[in-house]
């Protein structure tokens, strides 16, 4: 079993952040998403990974290397443009030979674990494989998808399926939806695929649709096995769900302060204080992260607040944010629901008249509350 990593793309939802860096490497609970998803594919015991990179491939190459961190071998695939998942696995052809293989959306989470996935994969086929079991289905599963319920079918790639939990149609983005059954990041593969992903067109927005080679397969009398989705799943390509992944993330998290805490201060719940980074007159009050080497200097740090390396905090309140390395916020009030790129600064200057004043990169968003 290889793993096929997807870290191309284009990341328009995640503007501003995306001109400058890859949305798979943004922090939540100050680790670079595609992280947990590499930890993941580690533990289920998979050791050869391909990795699709696009524009941003040289920031993911700095950010992974080998892969040995993780006990992996990855291999780089470049990627001329973002053209789709299915085109993804067709420039994967070569790296992923025969082998069967998990195809990851590197800016997605799950809570589920992915050996067990994977190991339900590969008991189906062994079992239909098995030539002594004659009540087994009769063809191994080309594919296995993961399916979660979800308010808004619309806008993703959603499953139909038969009695048997079979799946029977897909369609992507449908305006009428035939459930509500949303395809998450994660796929299994046969070697099957590749001819299906051979075999289709672009969609009708240019790009080759993994969706519509999984029909594919179905078109041609493959199985497809599903499964529903356990715990949560963020798709975190967008500001809103990456808040959401921080929070989730950082109610799993372990106290531990490495930092310096001034007689001053105070830390409430579970708070990871970094070594190197200084509480001084403040207030900490978990779940939170703080960064190596960032200071806190009478401010007040709220529950799901991640924040970068060196960052500088002084009188100011920030909760429920994403605060990236090298930023600082001064005598700025209160900030909550924010996402802070790299070497951002907020002040409030006494400069006369009062007024906002901005520097704001393109597709910034700024709401004056
Ligand atoms: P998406 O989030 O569907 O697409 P995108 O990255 O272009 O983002 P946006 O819609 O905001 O512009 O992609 C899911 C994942 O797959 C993401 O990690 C990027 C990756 N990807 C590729 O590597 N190559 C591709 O051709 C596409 C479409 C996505």
């Amino acid at each position: 079993m290889k793993a096929l990593i997807l870290c191309g793309g284009a990341g328009t939802r995640l503007r501003p952040i995306t001109h400058t860096r890859a949305k798979q490497l943004v922090p939540v609970a100050n680790k670079p998403i595609l992280f947990y998803g590499l930890e993941a594919i580690a533990a289920a015991g998979i050791k050869e990974v391909g990795m699709i990179v696009g524009d941003t491939a040289a920031e993911v190459e700095a950010a992974v290397g080998d892969g040995s961190a993780w006990g992996t071998e990855v291999t780089y695939l470049p990627q001329e443009a973002p053209l789709g998942l299915a085109h993804c696995v067709r420039i994967a052809g070569e790296f992923l030979g025969d082998d069967d293989f998990v195809m990851y959306l590197g800016d997605n989470l799950l809570e589920q674990d992915l050996r067990s996935f994977v190991e339900r994969f590969e008991a189906d086929r062994a079992e239909t494989l098995a030539p002594s079991l004659t009540d087994a289905p009769a063809e191994p599963a080309a594919a296995q998808i993961l399916l979660a319920h979800v308010p808004d079918p619309q806008r993703f790639g959603v499953a139909e399926l038969d009695a048997a939990g079979r799946v029977v149609r897909l369609v992507e983005k449908p305006a009428d939806p035939p459930s509500d059954l949303a395809l998450v990041g994660v796929y299994l593969f046969d070697r099957s695929i590749h001819e299906a992903v051979a075999s289709i067109g672009p969609s009708e927005r240019g790009e080759l649709e993994i969706t519509d080679a999984i029909q594919w397969l179905v078109d041609h009398g493959r199985r497809v096995r599903s499964e529903i989705l356990e715990g949560w799943w963020i798709d975190t390509g967008k500001l809103t769900p990456l808040l959401d992944a921080n929070r989730l993330l950082l109610e799993k998290l372990e106290a531990r302060l490495e930092g310096e805490v001034d007689d001053a201060s105070r830390v409430e719940g579970r708070v990871v204080l970094e070594a190197g980074a200084r509480l001084v007159r403040s207030h900490v009050r978990g779940p939170a992260v703080i960064g190596e080497g960032t200071e806190v200097v009478d401010a007040f740090v709220g529950p799901f607040s991640a924040i970068g390396r060196r960052c500088r905090l002084e009188r100011c309140e920030v909760e429920h944010s994403v605060m990236l390395d090298d930023s600082s916020v001064l005598d700025a009030g209160r900030i909550e629901d924010s996402l802070l790129g790299h070497h951002v600064e907020v002040t409030r200057s006494a400069q006369l008249p009062r007024a906002i004043r901005l520097m704001v990169g393109d597709h910034s968003q700024v709401d004056l509350g």
